[in-house]
């Protein structure tokens, strides 16, 4: 096969997330040939100050790659072969905002689940598409964007509702994060695991895991009972996950499946289906952004200023599954492997009884054309009417960015599960209309005209 090197673009080249993921794409070099990486961000000074750290991760793997850093779209996309984006509208700041206005009114805190994450898909659904609109007129014509912007459910209803013709995938590594703690369970290669799920993103369920052929649910729900999604030692999973809040969260899977044991849940159904025990346990003043802030950020800052004092780089950063994960989806659109992963595609079918248009996350094949949904087909009532509803509030929430419709953002606060009044709705969207004025202009009106 002709492998010809791409030019690559990562937009939000100042994420935390970046070293990472080039140390991924640097030791796939020889699946995935690189000419050029490009770091696009439109905030200069977090870029610049990452991007000393993402060159040496480079050169230490290639003397020739071209590295280019960026805060002009045209420099950043004119023939871009791939991009890879991760756009976080508002930065943690907006994230502590997102967690912490719901906590005050007693509602789950969450950057994607819950208000936290309708309010993040208002933030992020019109940047998103202005992001595919600068790629589509620079870029190859052929590139896809595969993405990473949460909250991936909402951007992708988004995006197809906007731009439906758009070469854009988008993906969330939290499957594949489950699939890696299961692997390390069942004491397997991660790549040995075969799965069937169903579901919309951070809110779906693993109903078969199979390794060379044969059933491991009974096996795993053994172990969940004891442990949750997690290694009798947490500290064996990746560092990525293992944060107290995330190792919290593998365990949380416990109850959920002494509920329902039928089928493995994504851990984000925690917040659904337990949404006030979580607000009972967990700090009000003290939430997950200050937790990457005072970690992962801040760890990353502090090795990017030693390398430019010293010119020694510490491990300050994290390879594991979010950047393989990306990296294996880009191989397979880029050289139609035909792969099979957990991707979110419009449902087109695949999942009886959901609307055909529906975002939905289930296993697909990646061609070159994009991603093929494989046929779930029924799924039981319980299942399929949580998901309707979680779809809905979704849905009216796009609709709310579109139309900067205030009531069809109410609707989508109070059919949201996590909410359990419509005087919580009500409170909580005021609070966050008053905190993203700048992101919300438009509801931000509707909100005072209707007063
Ligand atoms: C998982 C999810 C991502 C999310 C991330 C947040 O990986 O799949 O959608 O962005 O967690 O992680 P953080 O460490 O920032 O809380
Ligand atoms: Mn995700």
């Amino acid at each position: 096969m002709n492998k010809s090197p791409f030019i690559l673009s990562i937009a939000g080249g100042g994420s935390t997330y970046t070293p990472g993921i080039v140390k991924s794409l640097m030791v796939r070099l020889a699946d995935f040939p690189l000419s050029e990486i490009r770091l696009y961000d439109i905030d200069k000074e977090r870029q610049e100050t990452i991007a000393p750290v993402v060159e040496k991760v480079i050169r230490d793997h290639s003397e020739t790659i071209k590295f280019t850093v960026t805060i002009d779209a045209q420099t950043a996309f004119e023939g871009a072969h791939f991009v890879f984006a991760q756009m976080r509208v508002g930065q943690y700041k907006m994230r502590e905002q997102d967690e912490k206005i719901p906590l005050r009114h007693g509602v789950v805190g969450q950057e994607t689940c819950g208000p936290g994450g309708l309010a993040y898909g208002l933030r992020t659904i019109l940047p998103m598409v202005e992001l595919i609109d600068l790629v589509e007129k620079y870029a190859s014509p052929k590139a896809w964007i595969v993405n990473y912007s949460n909250p991936a459910a909402i951007v992708a209803e988004g995006v197809r509702r906007l731009r439906p013709h758009a070469r854009v995938l988008n993906i969330c590594d939290m499957p594949v994060a489950a699939m890696r703690n299961m692997a390390a369970i069942l004491n397997a290669d991660r790549h040995d695991l075969d799965v069937d799920y169903f579901g919309l993103n951070h809110f779906g369920w693993f109903t078969s895991v199979r390794v060379k052929g044969e059933e491991k649910l009974p096996q795993l729900r053994e172990h969940i009972a004891k442990f949750g999604l997690l290694t009798e030692d947490a500290a064996q999973t990746d560092p990525q996950h293992s944060d107290p809040s995330w190792v919290k969260t593998w365990r949380h899977i416990q109850p959920l499946m002494d509920a329902f044991p039928e089928y493995i849940p994504n851990p984000y159904l925690q917040y659904y289906l337990m949404p006030n025990y979580i607000v009972e346990h967990q700090d009000p003043n003290y939430t997950r952004a200050n937790e990457v802030m005072d970690g992962r950020e801040k760890r990353l800052f502090e090795a990017a200023r030693e390398y430019k004092e010293t010119g020694i780089l510490p491990d300050a950063f994290h390879v594991g599954v979010h950047g393989a994960f990306i990296v294996d989806v880009a191989c397979s659109l880029a050289f139609n492997l035909r792969q099979r992963h957990l991707v979110i595609v419009e449902n087109k079918g695949a999942i009886a009884g959901l609307p055909y248009d529906a975002m939905v996350e289930v296993p697909a094949y990646i061609t070159e054309h994009g991603p093929e949904p494989i046929r779930v087909g029924d799924i039981p009532r319980f299942y399929r009417t949580l998901l309707e509803q979680q779809l809905a509030s979704e849905q009216l929430l796009v609709e709310a960015t579109l139309e900067g419709n205030y009531e069809k953002a109410l609707e989508a606060f109070t059919l949201n599960k996590t909410v359990p009044s419509v005087i919580h709705a009500k409170k909580i969207l005021d609070d966050m209309i008053e905190a993203n004025r700048e992101y919300w202009p438009q509801l931000h009106k509707a909100y005072i005209k209707g007063k």
